[in-house]
């Protein structure tokens, strides 16, 4: 969990006309503090994220890594210790290939010297995206700068692009390598600030679920892309639905969204401790789409505490426009949900609380791409 500067902030670099949203050393120690006064480390917001822009055009007359001597004027190791300082952990973006995607140095010629120089500046997270890079050297190239970063001896979470850029070249991208090599993995396209980049998400991950889940557990993570809640896009009960589906997907919660601006009714949404406990739960079993029937679609989640079943998450989406509620039913055996002695739901978005036996019929309303959201916990 954390927040990361890409979808909300891109590269803006002109810290003259813009100085509280360029990718500066100013937003990030931003960032870090309104982490820990709005409340969000304590939920679980732990890592902050520098995404592209954050390099100079060129390395210094070392070859090495250099930040941006007026946008990172006290360098990199000082902002990571401050963001430390504050309980937190540090992330840095850089690329395999000869550029990041925004036009940057990029590793591919010095894998081991970059690594060197993160962990010299207390990194505690790499994002390694895949532009301008050969696509078939992945599978050795990426394992190779997380062999180096292993080498320095600090302990860092690598985040890799690796399978998106194989996915996007018509190859079939060794998920079982990935997850040996890689803490969390970008599957898929970019999220984008709206909602129908949400929806092609959602689908994404529905379509390939069989594929991609049993290759997600404890310390290596599918990762759908940013929580985008709290910016311009999405409505409430769209945020709503990216949060209760990226907690069924098990997927990294990283927000990027001004933290100065996140409006309460959406803060609350991302600090709701109740999904968050769904997202972290300790199994690490992603959820599957389970149902899909009139443009609802039924995801369920298996969780802790397990008895006779697991306990679940079952959240209803909608992909409707229709303007009312739409009512919808099903059958808990129909889902998975076979314990005879039945779950407790708890409503994740209100107060709701029944109890129902496996061969019940739950029945909810659904708002138009809204999403109603349970805890199911098993009884005895
Ligand atoms: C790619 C990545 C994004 C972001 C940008 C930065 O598009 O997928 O997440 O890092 O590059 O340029």
């Amino acid at each position: 969990m954390g927040w990361m500067s890409w979808e909300r902030f891109r590269c803006i670099v002109d810290c003259q006309k813009f100085p509280d949203e360029c990718i500066s050393d100013h937003l990030f120690r931003t960032a870090a503090d309104l982490l820990v006064s709005e409340g969000y480390a304590d939920a679980g917001y732990e890592y902050v994220i520098i995404d592209d822009c954050w390099l100079s055009k060129e390395r210094d007359s070392n070859g090495r890594l250099e930040p941006d001597p007026e946008r990172f004027p006290h360098g990199m190791k000082q902002l990571a210790n401050y963001i430390q300082s504050k309980g937190l952990k540090f992330g840095l973006y850089e690329d395999y290939g000869t550029k990041t995607c925004a036009g940057y140095p990029g590793v591919i010629d010095n894998l081991e010297l970059d690594a060197q120089t993160f962990g010299e500046w207390d990194v505690d997270y790499v994002k390694l995206d895949g532009c301008y890079a050969e696509i078939t050297s992945m599978d050795e190239g990426y394992p190779q700068f997380g062999y180096y970063l292993n080498k320095t001896g600090r302990l860092m979470v690598y985040s890799c692009s690796w399978p998106v850029y194989q996915e996007e070249n018509g190859m079939k991208p060794n998920l079982t390598k990935i997850a040996e090599h890689c803490n969390l993995w970008r599957n898929y396209d970019d999220i984008q600030d709206s909602w129908s980049s949400v929806q092609d998400i959602m689908e994404w991950f529905a379509k390939n679920q069989d594929v991609i889940v049993p290759h997600a557990g404890p310390g290596h993570w599918n990762d759908p892309d940013m929580l985008i809640i709290g910016n311009y896009g999405l409505s409430l009960d769209q945020s709503k639905t990216q949060m209760a589906v990226w907690a069924i997907l098990a997927a990294p919660l990283i927000m990027s969204n001004d933290l100065r601006a996140v409006r309460p009714e959406f803060k609350e949404i991302l600090l709701n401790r109740e999904i968050i406990a769904i997202n972290q739960d300790v199994l690490g079993i992603p959820g599957k789409r389970v149902q899909q029937h009139r443009n609802i679609s039924v995801w369920v989640r298996p969780v802790t505490p397990v008895g006779y079943t697991h306990s679940y998450a079952v959240a209803f989406t909608s992909n409707r426009d229709d303007g009312a509620p739409y009512t919808y039913s099903v059958n808990l055996n129909d889902i998975g949900l076979t314990n005879p002695a039945g779950y407790t739901f708890k409503d994740l978005y209100g107060d709701k609380e029944f109890v129902l036996r496996a061969n019940a019929t739950l029945t909810v309303r659904v708002n138009p791409s809204g999403v109603v959201f349970y805890k199911a916990t098993v009884l005895p």
